[in-house]
C-alpha cells in the first residue's frame, strides 16, 4: 500500500474510494486534512485492505479526527474498549438498522461522523447504502424547501430504539426503560447548515425524528412520511458491498445510512467509532458560510 491519497468518486453526489491508501493514525496532518476536505467533498470515503486497523488502532485514527462520542448505551463493545461500539448480527440478533438514520440525532449535537469497519462479512448480502442529504434538499423545488427552511423537527432517543421492545433481548428492553425521561431529545432545523462547510442539507430522518414542530399531528405524518420517501430516490444513493477489512468513514450530516438486513440470519460484525466532533481546523475548512 502506498500512504498517498487520492480519490475516486463513486458516483457524483455521493461516495469515493481511496485505492491503496493505508489509513495510519499516525498520518502527517497535512494527509489528515486531506482525508477531511475529501470527507466533505464526497461524503463518505472507502478504504479497502484495512486489516491492520485493529480496534485499538480504529479509536486511535477517530481521536485524529476529533473527539469521540462516548459509549452508546444500547451496544457491545470490542477488546473493552468504550468508544469501539460492536454491532452484531447471528441468528439470534436480527439486523436493526435497515432504516435511514444518521447516528444519534437526537442529542444537542449530533455526532459529526463516524469510522465502520467490516470485521465479519456475510457470504451474501449485508450491504450498507448510504444517501446524500445534500443532494436530497438540491432536488426538492424552491417554494417547498423555502416551507422547510421555516420549521425545526424533534428528535428522540428512545423513538430511534423503540424496536428493541419487539426484541427478546429483555436487558436491551431494560437499558431502553432505564433512559427514561433522561433519554437524548433534541430540536433540529429540519434544513440545517453543515457546520464546518455550511451546506445546506436535509435534517429529519425516519429513525429519530418524530415529529415537525408547530405543525397538527396529521400535518407532521404526511411532512415526515413525504421527506422519508425523499431519502429513498437513488439518484443520491451509494451501495457498499463489504470485503473483509474494509473501512468505510462518512459525514454524519451530510449522509443518511441504512444497513440491509438481507444476509441474516448468516453472521455480520461491523465495529464503529462515532467521532462527536471534528476539529476543523485540521481540515483545513473554509470558515461556515453565513
Ligand atoms: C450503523 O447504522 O451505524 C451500522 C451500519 C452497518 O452496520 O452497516
Amino acid at each position: 500500500m502506498t500512504a498517498s491519497l487520492a480519490f475516486e468518486p463513486i458516483t457524483a453526489r455521493i461516495g469515493a474510494r481511496a485505492p491503496g491508501f493505508a489509513l495510519d493514525p499516525e498520518m502527517p496532518d497535512a494527509t489528515l486534512a486531506q482525508l477531511l476536505d475529501g470527507l466533505l467533498a464526497h461524503q463518505v470515503l472507502v478504504f479497502e485492505d484495512q486489516h491492520h486497523l485493529t480496534p485499538a488502532a480504529q479509536r486511535a485514527l477517530g481521536l485524529r479526527l476529533g473527539r469521540l462520542a462516548p459509549r452508546h448505551p444500547m451496544y457491545p463493545i470490542a477488546d473493552g474498549i468504550e468508544e469501539v461500539m460492536v454491532i452484531i448480527n447471528d441468528p439470534d440478533t436480527p439486523p436493526e438498522n435497515e432504516v435511514w438514520h444518521s447516528d444519534l440525532s437526537c442529542y444537542e449535537t449530533p455526532p459529526a461522523a463516524a469510522i465502520l469497519a467490516a470485521r465479519h462479512v456475510p457470504p451474501a448480502g449485508g450491504d450498507t447504502m448510504w444517501c446524500s442529504m445534500t443532494g436530497v434538499l438540491e432536488d426538492l423545488s424552491e417554494p417547498f424547501r423555502g416551507f422547510l427552511e421555516t420549521l425545526s423537527a424533534r428528535h428522540d432517543f428512545r423513538t430511534g430504539f423503540a424496536f428493541v421492545n419487539e426484541y427478546a433481548d429483555l436487558a436491551r428492553r431494560e437499558t431502553l426503560k432505564n433512559q427514561g425521561d433522561a433519554a437524548p431529545k433534541a430540536s433540529h432545523p429540519v434544513v440545517m447548515r453543515h457546520p464546518v462547510s455550511g451546506q445546506p442539507l436535509l435534517y429529519v430522518n425516519e429513525s429519530f425524528t418524530d415529529a415537525i414542530e408547530g405543525l397538527s399531528a396529521a400535518e407532521s405524518r404526511l411532512l415526515l412520511n413525504h421527506l422519508a420517501e425523499t431519502v429513498r430516490h437513488p439518484r443520491n444513493h451509494m451501495r457498499l458491498k463489504w470485503k473483509p477489512g474494509m473501512v468505510a468513514i462518512w459525514d454524519n450530516y451530510l449522509t443518511q445510512h441504512m444497513a440491509l438486513g438481507d444476509h441474516w440470519p448468516a453472521y455480520r460484525e461491523m465495529h464503529r467509532v462515532t467521532v462527536a466532533q471534528i476539529d476543523a481546523r485540521a481540515a483545513g475548512a473554509a470558515p461556515r458560510a453565513a
